[in-house]
């Protein structure tokens, strides 16, 4: 007998009428019309026509900093700048339980969400690697259900902090997963492509991920993704690397992105792009017309590389808003990119599932035979809708077992001679 039997279910990819088996933690078929006559189960779900996605992945987030809003002040001009000066200011009232309380709180909220997967950044500019062993207890705890993947992030620049290339590498040996960075806040340009080529270098040599922030700027001429793509052919670190916010590609000279574009691709780097956080934090220097300072999301794409949008930021001193919803945040990309193509709407769902997934380099993702068990029914009939009702995670499983729960979304009263509810689907 299945543990699970989920039948009658629609899949990201176009395909009706489907069921998905499930023994011992893993997919072991996905076939059309499989009944529960045929393939008992201890648990048997009848989706209805609904979507039953991979969970959602969250490819950039920072969750030392989350649900601290207000702490010990709020941001008053909105700008990256002020944003990072007000986690220095909190930075010394910070205590592993709170860190931790918050993160958990965060977690919940995720798992809610149908979100199992995350790539946190956690700052390593701190001696007492208070905020890494914070992270790191908490994806212990967290490793049920979640997949914390830890970023080491030198929030006040590796090479412009006092001792942070030492702290960093004492976060790398505690357990931190990937090398990161953040070249555009180093005090020249020069020292930004020096610590693009350090940091690159040191995951060359222990076998690790990189994901820098990289030209999270207006600045046109803040080009380290330029160095980024030069390091990873260097160095071979091929398919391994990916580069955050790329901001400054909105602002750069078309004639030197057709150069960039193809770099970037040979290099076969990633791009996460923070759609909620790039349209509030970037163009704060302009009067009208404000730059929109996110970055070129289609045509990279276009260029052949993987793209993710994150949530970077939930309740903290960068971002007032946010609660672990990643329709939510594909829904700004795909309004901000004007991604409204049916091709380009259906880009966003995979921007916040299976992209983020290869970034992350996820085992055992995905909605095939022999892929872990980790599943989220949506009460929308397709990715595009989806997208549109940010739709309720009517059912989320982990590895089988059911996590979570929230009943379909309903209108109570009816008008004369209407039905007595709508779920806001479109049935034609
Ligand atoms: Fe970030």
């Amino acid at each position: 007998m299945l543990d699970l039997l989920i039948h009658n279910a629609s899949l990201p990819d176009g395909r009706r009428h489907m069921s998905v088996a499930v023994q011992g933690g893993r997919i072991t078929e996905v076939t059309q019309r499989l009944t529960p006559e045929a393939a008992p189960a201890a648990e048997v779900v009848d989706a209805g026509g609904m979507l039953l996605s991979s969970p959602f992945v969250d490819a950039h987030f920072h969750m030392d900093a989350t649900l601290s809003l207000g702490l010990p002040r709020l941001n008053q001009s909105g700008t990256l700048l002020e944003g990072i000066a007000l986690w220095g200011e909190l930075k010394p009232d910070l205590t592993f339980d709170a860190l931790v309380d918050r993160a958990l709180a965060y977690c919940d909220w995720a798992v809610a969400n149908g979100l199992l997967a995350i790539r946190s950044h956690v700052d390593t500019s701190d001696p007492s690697m208070l905020a890494v062993e914070a992270l790191l207890a908490v994806k212990k705890k967290v490793a049920p259900y979640i997949d914390l993947q830890l970023v080491a992030f030198p929030q006040d620049g590796v090479l412009r902090s006092k001792g942070g290339v030492d702290n960093l590498k004492k976060a790398l040996s505690l357990g931190v997963d990937v090398v990161g960075g953040i070249p555009h806040f180093e005090r020249t340009m020069a020292d930004g492509a020096a610590s693009v080529k350090l940091l690159c270098e040191l995951a060359a040599e222990q076998g690790k991920l990189v994901d820098m922030h990289c030209d999270e700027s207006d600045d046109p001429l803040s080009r380290h993704v330029e160095t980024l793509a030069f390091e990873v052919n260097r160095l071979g670190l091929h398919g391994r690397v990916t580069g955050s916010h790329l901001t400054s590609m909105h602002s750069m000279d078309n004639y030197y992105v057709s150069k960039l574009l193809p770099l970037m691709a040979e290099a076969q780097l990633s791009a996460v792009s923070n759609p909620l956080i790039n349209i509030t934090l970037q163009g704060r220097h302009d009067t009208y017309p404000k730059r929109r300072g996110m970055t070129r999301v289609p045509e990279i794409m276009a260029a052949g590389m993987t793209v993710a949008f994150g949530q970077d930021c939930c309740m903290d001193p960068w971002y007032s808003m946010g609660s672990g919803d990643m329709l939510e945040v594909a829904s700004m990309g795909l309004h901000v990119a004007q991604m409204t193509s049916q091709p380009a709407m259906q880009q966003c769902f995979d921007a916040v599932t299976t992209n983020p997934a290869r970034i992350l380099h996820l085992e055992g993702y995905g909605l095939e035979k022999g892929c872990h068990a980790d599943l989220v029914l949506l009460q929308a009939q397709n990715p595009i809708e989806a997208i549109r009702l940010k739709a309720t995670r009517l059912k989320v499983w982990r590895r089988g077992a059911l996590v979570a729960q929230t009943p379909a979304r309903t209108a109570a009263l009816a008008l004369p001679g209407r039905p007595a509810s709508t779920s806001f689907l479109h049935t034609k």
